[in-house]
């Protein structure tokens, strides 16, 4: 299936030209729509049930943040993909993107290789890998990660950072989107859905003050974003770069 001709098909939105397929949003188009034809293509009851509270969690307001910190970057990693499910919409948003999403469990990596051939992409690919020991050989324009730093552990997510710090081209960006340690009642019930989808204990939370210190050595400029929303998650997204001085400022 292929998610912009589907939309095209329910009359949602226009042609592309022949010559290009522009960004899905670069024209009026029904997110709704797009983000359950992304959620449809996945075999089990289950887990488009988890795709939708995915959805839900990281709501439009971040996936469209996370998609502008994406704009104009070619080759994208994401690290702790999951299911793929916002590999998949990256990728059909941005269908110059080339997208690589690596995670440790096999099963989800097979699930999205799956719902990103559904879905006609053929610009997202979906491996086998550890974070806490992650072996790439590219370079990257961006690399992503969407609450997978909270389940590793603080020496493997100091090595991963600069992992990746080391695999990102020149203006190259890193984009993380992880839950902050407060205000209590939101990390608490963070913990335990965590606990419970995880059924382990360990959860390494970080605050912003945490974040800041571990990325500061490696990026010139570290943007911090708190997302304001009435759901009990205290997410913020991070975008470090590094962006040369002006000469002037550098005198
Ligand atoms: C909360 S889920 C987030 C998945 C996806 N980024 C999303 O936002 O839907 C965390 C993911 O991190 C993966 N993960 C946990 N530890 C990992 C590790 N050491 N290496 C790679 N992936 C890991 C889990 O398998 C899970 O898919």
């Amino acid at each position: 299936m292929d998610i912009v001709q589907t939309l095209e098909e329910s009359g949602t939105v226009p042609s592309p030209s022949e010559a290009t397929v522009p960004a899905l949003n670069a024209r009026p188009y029904d997110y709704q729509k797009f983000l359950s034809n992304i959620v449809d293509v996945y075999d089990s009851t289950i887990i488009r049930a988890y795709c939708k509270a995915r959805f839900k969690i990281i709501n439009i307001n971040i996936l469209q943040m996370l998609a502008l910190c994406l704009r104009g970057k070619k080759r994208v990693l994401d690290v702790g993909c999951g299911f793929g499910l916002f590999g998949c919409y990256f990728s059909a948003l941005y269908p110059e993107i080339s997208y690589t999403g690596y995670d440790l469990n096999e099963a989800r990596v097979a699930q999205a290789n799956r719902a990103a051939k559904k879905l006609g992409l053929g610009n997202a690919q979906f491996k086998v890998g550890d974070a806490r020991d992650l072996s790439i050989n590219d370079e990257f324009d961006a690399i992503l990660m969407v609450d997978l730093l909270h389940h590793i552990d603080d020496q493997a997510k100091v090595r991963l950072l600069e992992t990746c710090r080391g695999h990102l081209s020149e203006r190259g960006r890193l984009i993380v989107k992880d839950v902050t340690t407060h205000p209590f009642a939101k990390i608490a019930f963070t913990w335990a859905l965590d606990v419970l989808m995880t059924r382990g204990l360990d959860m390494w939370y970080w605050d912003e003050e945490r974040f800041y210190k571990t990325l500061t050595p490696h990026f010139s400029r570290v943007e911090m974003y708190p997302i304001v929303d009435w759901l009990p998650y205290p997410h913020v997204i991070y975008l470090c770069e590094n962006i040369p001085f002006p000469e002037s400022m550098t005198a």
